[in-house]
């Protein structure tokens, strides 16, 4: 296959940053499609950890042009802080394998300080990151955003800032009772952040088609999960943006051409940061002991990850809404602290079995789910190397999945670094 998309299959944190990273090594080029700096990928290189929030994990390879594409929204001073950590770990970045998108949206400071504000006096909170996502992308649907290439033009980034910070100001004021932003303080600010990032600027969907005309290798990485999607995700408790299949395409402006493959990132157990439905939470101690040994803990917010069995409903749900053609098990591994291992098979409502996953938060919040019962292996997998090592009761959990899931587990995850991990196909190969 010439091009694949990685989509979470929950609701985010799936461990997408260490499977694109390890396919990366098969691309030419990596693509974000989607989501800003609410995004956490973290990896493990050389032991050591590094989080990447906007940059394609792809960027710790040579040769490989990482691209942030139109459907990204930039934070330019995170941006910022990412290409001078990852500098100054001695990674190359410049504008050879850094493309940004002219088209990509321009997250100001205004739309953070509106995202707390809001969540501030939400009865109900979403649980936002407060990285100014959902405000930068009302500002584009609603045609009042600042895209990349307006930022590159100082004189018409200062015009829209100027119009803009009149609405924003007023809001500000007169409705969170907050004080406004200073025009020239943000002047200045963007001014330097001008100078820091436009040699990065590129016409993304232009390139993105020269590389697949050439046959080339692409990896599209998506952030957050399915069950975050605005249109298909437990809305209101989603992230602003197409997390899934259908966002990758609008998203980086390319068709469904016929050789892309869809590869669901999907951990063995599920995880949820923030509010919102989350049929197979575990509340107890069990719950507390796999947050523990999977170090659920948010890499963007350090937020503690609610945790709960594997849902075979919304699995099966994200994998018709993104018609994904494989999947990458992750964090196997933590399961072997387990006697038993639970999967969630079917939901009932008011009794009655469900036969989909149901686009209403408040029936998902009540469902029952119906459990299939395996058992654990009870011994550490991390350092197994091949499928047929593994112990026969974690074989026989995956196959079930498999059988369950009605798609193929191409890869199996065991851990962290790059090399715990089980290529059964490879995704790029099939
Ligand atoms: P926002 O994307 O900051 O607007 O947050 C909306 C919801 O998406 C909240 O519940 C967040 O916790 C969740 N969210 C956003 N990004 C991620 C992610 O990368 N992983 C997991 N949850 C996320």
């Amino acid at each position: 296959m010439g091009q694949l998309i990685v989509v979470g299959a929950q609701w985010g944190d799936e461990g997408k940053g260490k499977i694109v990273d390890l396919l990366t090594d098969f691309s030419d080029a990596v693509v974000r499609y989607q989501g800003g700096a609410n995004a956490g990928h973290t990896l493990v290189v050389d032991k050591k950890k590094v989080v990447l929030h906007m940059i394609p994990s792809g960027i710790l390879h040579n040769n490989v042009v990482c691209m942030i594409a139109n459907g990204v929204v930039i934070d330019p001073e995170l941006l910022i802080e990412e290409i001078d950590m990852l500098v100054g770990s001695g990674i190359n970045v410049s504008k050879d394998n850094l493309k940004i998108s002219n088209a990509a949206h321009v997250i100001l400071p205004y739309h953070k300080l509106l995202d707390s504000y809001r969540e501030e006096k939400r009865s109900k909170k979403i649980g936002t990151t407060q990285r100014g996502i959902g405000p930068a992308y009302e500002d584009k649907i609603t045609r009042r955003g600042i895209r990349f290439q307006d930022f590159l033009d100082k004189t018409r980034f200062d015009q829209l800032l100027q119009q803009n910070l009149e609405y924003y100001n007023f809001l500000f004021e007169n409705y969170f009772k907050k004080e406004a932003l200073n025009f020239n303080t943000l002047v200045e600010k963007f001014d330097y952040y001008r100078e820091r990032l436009s040699s990065f600027h590129e016409n993304t969907s232009w390139l993105l088609h020269q590389y697949l005309s050439k046959g080339r290798k692409v990896l599209f990485e998506g952030a957050q999960g399915t069950l975050l999607d605005i249109d298909h995700g437990t809305y209101p408790y989603v992230t602003s943006s197409n997390t899934t299949t259908g966002g990758a395409l609008t998203g980086t402006g390319i068709g469904p051409h016929k050789n892309i493959s869809v590869l669901g990132i999907c951990k063995a157990y599920t995880t949820r940061v923030g509010e919102g439905p989350f049929p197979t939470e575990l509340n107890d101690d069990l719950g507390v002991k796999l947050r523990t040994e999977g170090a659920e803990f948010g890499s963007t917010t350090g937020r503690a990850r609610r945790v709960g069995w594997l849902d075979i409903v919304a699995l099966k749900y994200a994998i018709r809404i993104n018609s994904i053609t494989s999947i990458a098990l992750t964090k196997l591994d933590i399961l072997s602290a387990l006697d038993e291992i639970k999967i969630c098979t079917s939901y009932s409502y008011n009794g009655e079995k469900l036969n989909y996953f149901p686009n209403d938060s408040s029936i998902l919040s009540k469902v029952e789910c119906e459990y299939q019962s395996c058992s654990g292996w009870n011994s550490p997998i991390g350092d197994v190397k091949i499928f047929h090592d593994l112990p026969e009761s974690a074989i026989r959990y995956i196959e079930l999945l498999e059988t369950l899931l009605e798609v193929p587990i191409d890869i199996v995850s065991l851990g962290p670094d790059r090399d715990k991990t089980i290529v059964r196909n490879h995704p790029f190969h099939s």
